[in-house]
């Protein structure tokens, strides 16, 4: 979850590396830096929080002429965030950043330690640096001790390295994270950057490195390691770039949420347990039950999460919706961790919640995807979800990550409680890895929603109904769909439908119906039929064909009910955008609604 920028030429380099964080700012903002070398001389600036305080301190220094940069906007994986683990890393004489995670840092750390080498962060990152050093101080070449350093590194590493042994140059390597190379548009000029948005305008022809592919670049040559590289035409919107090709940028998001799962879930899942840096196990000393507060879909995942919490850490816990929680006059008591979901970390009625908690003496903690918002500043605790911005208005890897979040915190609580089998635990953690695949999304699966989304532009109102889990996922999806495409929708706990809403069952009432193989299938099934027997028109989803379907949307055969929740939950996102584009209702801003709700 980190931005890179390099750059050499003849401009205004350090404007340059400023203005391209700026873009990739959304990718990560806990501290950002640049180095800029000029000949004999690095000079480095680096700042805590928002692009805005690194752009402070360069405004109060004085700049030389640079024609070699590098710069790095990060997001914390290993080591907080502080001014010491922000990019660019220094050995003694080079500085590099990156973009990943160094997975075998702590043995290349070892041996540069006993190497005699000094490391000042707590980062996998700064191995990278003093690894080149190590190779260059025996070698006396930098490509060669740039090669073999890559060689050395396990893990996803997009690199960028400059070194006054070599000052006119840019030593880049691509891994697992995104990497291009552009040839600028004034003569000997070269940029990199991490998404193409900063190099708009800047240059037309680039290279989308592919992994395991580097080399070495000055203002006028560029030399890959390999031959397996091919320049292509850069766009020229910048809208398009940032919208990576996709209609809206809730498709984008839809799309990006395997990504960020990954990222969600990085370095916090090992074979045994999850870690959460950012907590510690003292944090449910006198707890016995959990309360959640939070709105919309950030309330969905409380709910959601509150099965789990049940199930798998044995701890009580319910969920309010915060406007209704701050009004009720609740009863307080300090045995309750008091649990706050938000995207935004704004949202008036759950920060007025939090406070409520606060006051009343109750550890809080956070699950939050801004840092530095007034939530995160507000409570003891705060677990950030990794989602990047989320720009449309209709959530969607907002509720993911967060959900990733909330089942590792399940199994985190299980793990304290002992409460679970390592049995279980094994299976569980196996299904987490298993998340991001569950959200990738096939053509196929995309195209039946295109399809069938023009059979549901009418009728008098559509129920998603589901059960356990599945009933805050039906609530989500009936919220994706209202919102976006303003037809009347409800979520259901299906066994709930013959207590009323039945009534409404005919052939113009939709029945949403999510059937999952790993829970209450037959459950579910018989709450269907009801329906069916009443006329109502069904659309399942399930990977278990059910003869009563008018439609059905097949999904994939897993072992865990939790990994059909996901991909259930991508086909409601994709069901509800192509139903609201049919209608030619604007999907990511859509009418009376605002992403962030700063008012009661
Ligand atoms: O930023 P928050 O998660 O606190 O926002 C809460 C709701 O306003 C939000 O989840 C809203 O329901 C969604 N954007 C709808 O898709």
């Amino acid at each position: 979850m980190c931005g890179i920028v390099g750059y050499i030429g003849s401009k205004d380099t350090t404007k340059f590396l400023l203005d391209g964080l700026k873009e990739l700012e959304y990718r990560g903002y806990d501290s950002a830096g640049i180095a800029l070398l000029n000949k004999d001389r690095i000079d480095v600036f680096k700042a805590l929080g928002k692009l805005n305080n690194l752009q402070d301190k360069i405004d109060h220094s004085t700049l030389d002429e640079y024609d070699i940069g590098i710069g790095h906007t990060r997001w914390a994986t290993h080591g907080k965030p502080t001014e010491l683990n922000a990019h660019p890393h220094l050995g003694e004489y080079s500085y590099v950043v990156h973009n990943g995670i160094i997975e075998n840092y702590k043995e290349l750390k070892d041996e540069l330690i006993e190497a005699g080498h000094n490391f000042v962060s707590q980062t996998d990152t700064e191995v990278i640096v003093h690894l080149f050093e190590n190779y260059q101080n025996k070698l006396n070449d930098t490509t060669k001790a740039f090669k073999e350093t890559i060689s050395r590194l396990q893990g996803a590493f997009s690199i960028l390295l400059i070194s006054k042994a070599n000052p006119e140059k840019i030593f880049f390597f691509k891994h697992g994270s995104p990497l291009i190379i552009a040839r600028g548009n004034e003569e000997e000029e070269v940029l990199f950057s991490s998404s193409d948005s900063p190099l708009i305008g800047l240059a037309k022809e680039v290279v989308y490195l592919e992994d395991g592919i580097g080399g070495v670049a000055s203002k006028n040559s560029i030399d890959f390691f390999s031959d397996d590289y091919s320049w292509s035409t850069l766009p020229t919107s910048k809208q398009f770039a940032q919208k990576n090709g996709f209609r809206f940028f809730m498709e984008k998001e839809t799309y990006e949420q395997s990504d960020v799962v990954s990222d969600c879930m990085l370095g916090r899942i090992n074979d045994e347990e999850i870690i959460f840096d950012e907590i510690d196990k003292s944090l449910l000393d006198g707890i016995k039950e959990i309360k959640i507060c939070a709105c919309g879909t950030s309330y969905h995942a409380g709910l959601t999460a509150s099965y789990l919490f049940e199930r798998l850490s044995k701890i009580k816990c319910n969920v309010e919706i915060a406007s209704e929680f701050r009004y009720k006059e609740p009863l307080l008591t300090d045995d309750t961790l008091f649990i706050v979901i938000s995207q935004s970390g704004e949202t008036a009625d759950t920060l007025e919640a939090l406070k409520m908690a606060k006051n009343n003496g109750l550890k809080s903690l956070v699950i939050c995807n801004v840092d530095n918002s007034s939530m995160t500043r507000m409570s003891d605790y705060t677990i950030l979800t990794r989602a990047g911005i989320e720009k449309g208005v209709a959530s969607t890897k907002a509720f993911s990550t967060q959900t990733v979040v909330l089942w590792m915190l399940s199994l985190y609580f299980a793990k304290i409680k002992d409460s679970i089998s390592n049995e279980l635990m094994k299976s569980e953690l196996h299904a987490l890895r298993e998340v991001p695949k569950s959200l990738l999304i096939s053509n196929s699966i995309h195209e039946k929603t295109k399809r069938l989304s023009k059979r549901y532009l009418h009728g008098h109102g559509f129920f998603f109904i589901g059960r356990d889990v599945f009933f805050p996922l039906a609530l989500e999806g009936a919220l994706k769909l209202k919102e976006i495409s303003y037809l009347h929708a409800e979520g259901y706990p299906s066994g709930e439908m013959k207590h009323g809403p039945i009534a409404l069952a005919d052939p113009e009432l939709f029945t949403i119906a999510l059937m999952p193989e790993n829970l209450l299938y037959d459950k579910i099934k018989s709450n269907v039929e009801e329906l069916s027997a009443r006329d109502s028109t069904i659309c399942s989803i399930s990977p278990l064909e059910f003869e009563l379907s008018d439609d059905f949307i097949k999904t994939q055969k897993t072992d865990h009910y939790m990994l059909e929740f996901f991909e259930m939950l991508v086909v409601l996102q994709l069901f509800s955008m192509e139903i609201s584009i049919r209608l030619g209702n604007d999907v990511d801003m859509p009418r009376n609604l605002a992403k962030s709700v700063t008012v009661e």
